[in-house]
């Protein structure tokens, strides 16, 4: 909607706006009952669907600080979704005068974006599935720049459960455009899912460095753990960055828990888990790396790092509060920025997918499939791929065609490059194609 700041994904803020946003929270923290003025009179809408401490409690008492009112729905059973209301519909009706801003959490990946689309006020992701997270994400960089002074050319390892953690995807685009390096430490059967790799490869350069969490306790109860090389001693190295470097120094040390009601195999093993402890952090390496978790965990960092001065996970979530509330009063109008509040550039083309439904079971276009139009973007050109646009999964196909002309090509056709990307059309296969009433190109490249 014209003119209202949606804040669901970490993309939707310029990096001005962001270091705008912890000037303010800054400002804010020295005295958190000293702002009661700033949104007297605005209601927050809490709208949640999966359970939450942190980002509920912190965004309620953020709008009450704020001087504001609030109004909770946090029990899924509760909420006429469970007689079948659609999401779209939930949300004209909440933000029809009921409120002033909605904050969303829903299990479904892409909710928030949907949810964009029906509001006419602004809609802030909470968590979407495993998708993003882009407040606690503001959380995390906040308390970087408190601890470090800055975020460029940080060296931040990212460990746990990295495939389904929304906490990791968010933290690291941003972290890759705040120009910081991302070391990836993930448990066992837990890696980065490729669609991240590929949009932090492809939008922001960089290949994130990888290493093997077994080696943490082991490197630091060795006591060889140093070797030589012609032309000096080294510690030796946790982390090597592809081009063959080695990282000496961890700025920090960011851990998350196993996102279990996520694994879509149940249970997933985790057995082979490394638990953090007094061990892990003696390693070289992490000497002054500061230990952060979004919270909550379980037991993959033990009760005796809490007392370590590196661990800074209680006072991270305390810090959520003036962040979000500068969120809140930014996005709310009553907060202006000393920044161009200029919104991020949109990065993508819509296109059109032949069978109009985004192939990842969990996307909330799928669940809402009867209410909302599917939504598809170009996410590169060259090697082409495109994705959905609620839950960023990419999707395969064979065959593209050209809106205009109604041909289609092979995929890796030079004549795929002619065609304007708001003319694309995927196909899956050759049935789809003809069935769609598209033609092989005159020169076909595709034989039939
Ligand atoms: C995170 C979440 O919900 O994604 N928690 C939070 O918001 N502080 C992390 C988690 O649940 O592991």
């Amino acid at each position: 909607m014209s003119g209202v700041r949606h804040l669901v994904s970490i993309d939707d803020l310029s990096l001005a706006e962001i270091l705008g946003l912890f000037e303010a929270a800054k400002e804010l923290a020295k005295d958190l009952r000293a702002s009661s003025h700033l949104c007297r009179g605005m209601i927050s809408a809490s709208l949640f669907f999966e359970p939450s401490t942190r980002t509920r409690l912190s965004f309620e008492s953020a709008m009450l600080r704020l001087g504001g009112g609030v109004i909770t729905a946090a029990d899924k059973l509760m909420l006429s979704s469970s007689k079948g209301e659609s999401l779209a519909d939930t949300i004209r009706v909440v933000a029809g005068g009921y409120s002033d801003v909605i904050v969303l959490r829903h299990p479904s990946e892409g909710a928030a974006r949907l949810a964009s689309a029906y509001s006419t006020v602004p809609v802030i992701n909470a968590g979407d599935g495993c998708h993003e997270h882009p407040t606690q994400t503001l959380c995390d960089l906040y308390n970087l720049w408190i601890e470090r002074g800055h975020i460029e050319g940080l060296d931040v390892v990212l460990s746990g459960d990295l495939r389904y953690s929304r906490t990791i995807h968010s933290f690291a685009y941003a972290l890759a455009r705040f120009g910081a390096n991302v070391i990836c430490v993930p448990q066992p059967g837990f890696e980065m899912p490729d669609y991240v790799l590929q949009r932090l490869r492809e939008e922001f350069g960089v290949e994130p460095r990888r290493a093997d969490v077994t080696r943490l306790g082991d490197l630091a109860s060795r006591s060889d753990a140093m070797y030589l090389t012609p032309q000096k001693p080294h510690q030796l190295s946790l982390f090597i960055d592809p081009k063959g470097k080695d990282v000496e120094r961890v700025d920090a040390l960011y851990m998350t828990r196993p996102q279990t009601e996520r694994h879509p195999d149940g249970a997933r093993s985790l057995e082979n888990y490394v638990q953090l402890g007094k061990l892990q952090l003696a390693a070289e390496p992490l000497r002054d790396a500061v230990v952060m978790h979004p919270l909550p965990r379980r037991d993959e960092i033990s009760a005796d790092l809490d007392s370590d001065p590196r661990s800074i996970y209680f006072k991270q979530a305390a810090r959520g509060v003036p962040i979000r509330m500068a969120i809140l009063a930014y996005l709310l109008g009553a907060l202006p920025l000393q920044v161009e509040g200029e919104a991020a550039e949109p990065r993508y083309h819509a296109v059109q997918l032949v069978g109009n439904l985004c192939t990842n079971p969990t996307c909330i276009s799928r669940s809402e499939a009867r209410h909302v139009p599917p939504l598809f973007k170009l996410a590169s050109r060259h090697p082409l791929r495109a994705n959905c646009g609620y839950c960023s999964h990419e999707f395969a196909f064979a065959l593209v065609g050209c809106t205009t002309t109604r041909h289609f090509h092979e995929k890796d056709s030079p004549e795929v490059r002619k065609i304007r990307p708001d003319h694309l059309v995927f196909f899956q296969d050759l049935a789809q194609a003809s069935a769609t009433g598209f033609a092989p190109a005159v020169r076909p490249s595709v034989s039939i």
